[in-house]
């Protein structure tokens, strides 16, 4: 019989056997609990139509529609890059220039003149979960405006590392050439004629904010200790997907790639609880800050 199918007593089924319902149930369950071991991703309940949608290629190339039988394969990582590419197909990479506003003005107004006084020789700044760049390369841009409006300042080289889960993601955070579709969120008339310049249907971002930036791919529940110390880290619309235990534990083995005074963005839908030990909270007019005690 036919994995699945119901059994018929006495005749063959006339048309294909349904699904087993209970099996599906089952079979999402464990779908659940290997997306959250692998990227911390939680889905909750009722959500298999969003895994069916954003895996049907998967499932088509697979030869099915169910996801008992993508369950036996992820076990089995039958094709070899089928636990990437579904983790891939999972993440939600919604992101846009300057998003949120606040963190990019406070970069501006306190944190590059601050950074003025560090006394290093580079000033180092992450974004974890970066996407398709945008994050990296608005942080890039706020310093060549910083430049060019402070000639005269002695601020640091910047590095900017952009770390994600997703390799096709951060191939395209690589690329740095954007569709209008893209560039139209977030991003001034004054910006978009200043950092990019034509490359066919598409705008490529110029050198000089790209040079600041690199990209590697990182998942945030394995360690960050290669990455080295920071003096800011964005770390933002990513956490919403995790489970308040893997939060903690991120936010934890952040601080620890953090120098003592540097500073944190979260997004603005996720304030944390527990973090007092690490960090203190910075309150400003348009959002928050958190410190590295
Ligand atoms: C909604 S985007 C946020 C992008 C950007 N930080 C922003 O705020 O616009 C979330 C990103 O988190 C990444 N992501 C999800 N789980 C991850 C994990 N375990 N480790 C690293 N990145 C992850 C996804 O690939 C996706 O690009």
């Amino acid at each position: 019989m036919k994995h699945g199918s119901l059994p018929v007593a006495g005749s063959l089924p006339a048309c294909p056997p349904a699904p087993d319902a209970m099996s599906e149930a089952v079979a999402y369950q464990q779908f659940c609990a290997f997306l959250e071991r692998a990227s911390g991703i939680t889905l909750g309940v009722g959500k298999e139509y969003l895994v069916k949608s954003r895996l049907s290629r998967v499932l088509d190339e697979l030869g099915t529609e169910r996801l008992h039988d993508l369950v036996r394969a992820l076990e089995a990582n039958r094709p070899a890059n089928l636990r990437l590419r579904v983790i891939d197909a999972m993440t939600t990479n919604e992101t846009l220039w300057f998003r949120d506003g606040h963190p990019f003005e406070l970069l501006s107004s306190r944190l590059l003149p601050e950074f003025e006084g560090t006394g290093r020789p580079v000033v180092r700044i992450w974004s974890a979960a970066c996407s398709s760049g945008q994050e990296a390369y608005s942080i890039s841009m706020a310093v060549s405006e910083y430049l060019a409006q402070h000639p005269r300042s002695a601020l640091p080289r910047v590095e900017i590392v952009g770390t994600d889960i997703s390799p096709s993601i951060l191939a395209q955070a690589q690329q740095a050439e954007y569709e209008d579709f893209e560039l139209s969120r977030g991003l001034s008339p004054d910006r978009l004629a200043r950092f990019f310049s034509e490359a066919g249907k598409r705008k490529r971002l110029r050198d000089e904010v790209r040079a600041r930036c690199s990209f590697r791919e990182l998942n945030l529940l394995t360690s960050y200790t290669l990455l080295g110390r920071f003096d800011l880290v964005f770390c933002r619309n990513v956490l919403i997907y995790f489970s308040q235990e893997t939060k903690q534990d991120i936010l934890a083995r952040i601080a620890q790639q953090m120098h003592p005074g540097a500073s944190l963005f979260l997004g603005g839908s996720e304030p944390v609880h527990g973090y007092a030990d690490w960090f203190e909270l910075q309150r400003y007019p348009r959002g928050v800050l958190y410190r590295r005690r």
